[in-house]
């Protein structure tokens, strides 16, 4: 957290820090490099055509980072690990997994870890689309699953959201066919923020589930009022075929740790592990932290309760501009911008702020990340200078 905000300090001290490190923003997986991609016809990000000193920046909003976390009881497990990091993990792994399994009311056999989330978004795409074939998904949406299965040979079949930024699930069934190797679905769905309502989207799945796998990415659930009503975890304990994705880099604040799991029958578990390796990339540092993480009910209620106090902030301030934000249910927010996007951008930057930008359903778009409040105040303080509002 960025204390006491001040610009004439932070100028000084990045005099001192010139010649830092450059780092880009862009984490985008199609960085225009792989030709054989599709992008989407409605979204396509605006990447700074600048270069970026990570050192300066003051409020960093551009990546959907828990600014609270880790807890400092996470912190301590780490550090206690360090000394083990000459042994693999498997021990802690299955200690993780027998957790999360009871978290999730199903056994042991339908969970399998990887290093973050987007480790087995994309194992489930290798192995799903080895011998070509479709992805389902909704367009604008999270693309991992969708760059890698197009990378891999299949094709991309989008359904464009619905006007309230949900799933348009009748378009998505009917987009569905005999090719169709699997389904993805971002819930709450990023870039949007938007939801799509639990029961119609737990009879899309038991429907589509019967004819192919349905993954759905439940990155930021967490930050819902009541999740676990929300999750479609209980439809795997049903024996469908869904493939339900959870992180510890959100709500638990453990990004740069990298761990994340997936929720799935034991038989689809299987089919991923019989090609690709499961606790394998796993650090024992991450391990435990996660099983520490996973007893820390108050922190993680305290996590989500400045969420969605900050994000109150923010739309408020920004609908009292005169914009118009999606309404998040996420740790970030949406709102189109008056303004070109690059230059918004550069702005921004040049100020101290990292936010990224969309041109998205043909017009210029700001997606801010929750930070702390005070590195929102200043997010809201910068937006009015370079907006002249
Ligand atoms: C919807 C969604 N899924 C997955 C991820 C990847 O998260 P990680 O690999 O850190 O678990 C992100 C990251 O922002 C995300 O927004």
């Amino acid at each position: 957290m960025i204390k006491n905000i001040n610009r004439r300090d932070w100028l000084k001290s990045s005099l001192v820090a010139a010649g830092g490190l450059i780092a880009s923003p862009s984490l985008a997986f199609n960085s225009g490099k792989n030709h054989s991609l599709v992008p989407s016809s409605i979204i396509r990000e605006v990447t700074p055509s600048f270069p970026i000193d990570e050192s300066r920046i003051l409020a960093r909003l551009n990546a959907n980072e828990n600014p609270y976390g880790p807890s400092p009881k996470v912190i301590q497990a780490i550090a206690e690990s360090v000394s083990q990091g000459n042994r693999y993990g498997h021990g802690d792994a299955a200690t993780l997994i027998t957790m999360i399994a009871e978290k999730e009311g199903v056994s042991k056999e339908c969970i399998m870890l990887g290093p973050g989330s987007t480790d087995l978004l994309e194992k489930v795409a290798i192995t799903r689309f080895q011998h070509g074939g479709n992805i389902v998904s909704a367009d604008p949406s999270y693309m991992s699953v969708m760059s890698t299965a197009q990378a891999m040979g299949g094709k991309w079949k989008p359904v464009t959201l619905a006007a309230d930024y949900s799933h348009d699930l009748a378009g998505m069934r009917a987009a569905i066919d005999g090719d169709t190797r699997l389904v993805y679905i971002c819930n709450p769905n990023n870039p949007t923020g938007s939801i799509t309502e639990a029961e119609s989207l737990k009879d899309f799945c038991i429907e589509a589930s019967s004819k192919v796998p349905v993954f759905v990415d439940e990155a930021y659930l967490e930050f819902l009022e009541n999740p676990e009503s929300q999750s479609m975890v209980g439809l795997v304990a049903q024996g469908k075929d869904v493939i339900v994705a959870r992180t510890f880099s959100k709500i638990h604040g453990m990004a740069g740790l990298r761990i994340g799991y997936i929720v799935a029958t034991p038989e689809r578990i299987e089919s991923i592990t019989s090609k690709v390796r499961s606790t394998m990339g796993l650090c024992v540092t991450s391990l435990k932290g996660a099983i520490a993480s996973m007893k820390e009910s108050a922190f993680l209620g305290q996590c989500k309760s400045q969420n969605t106090e900050c994000r109150e902030y923010v739309a408020s301030e920004i609908i009292n501009l005169g914009y118009n934000p999606i309404p998040s249910y996420t740790s970030f927010m949406i709102f189109p911008i008056a303004m070109d996007a690059k230059v918004f951008m550069k702005s921004m930057y040049d100020e101290g702020v990292g936010i990224r930008t969309y041109e998205m359903y043909d017009k210029p778009w700001c997606r801010v990340s929750m930070g702390t409040h005070e590195e929102l105040e200043y997010f809201v303080e910068t937006f009015k200078k370079v907006t002249k509002a």
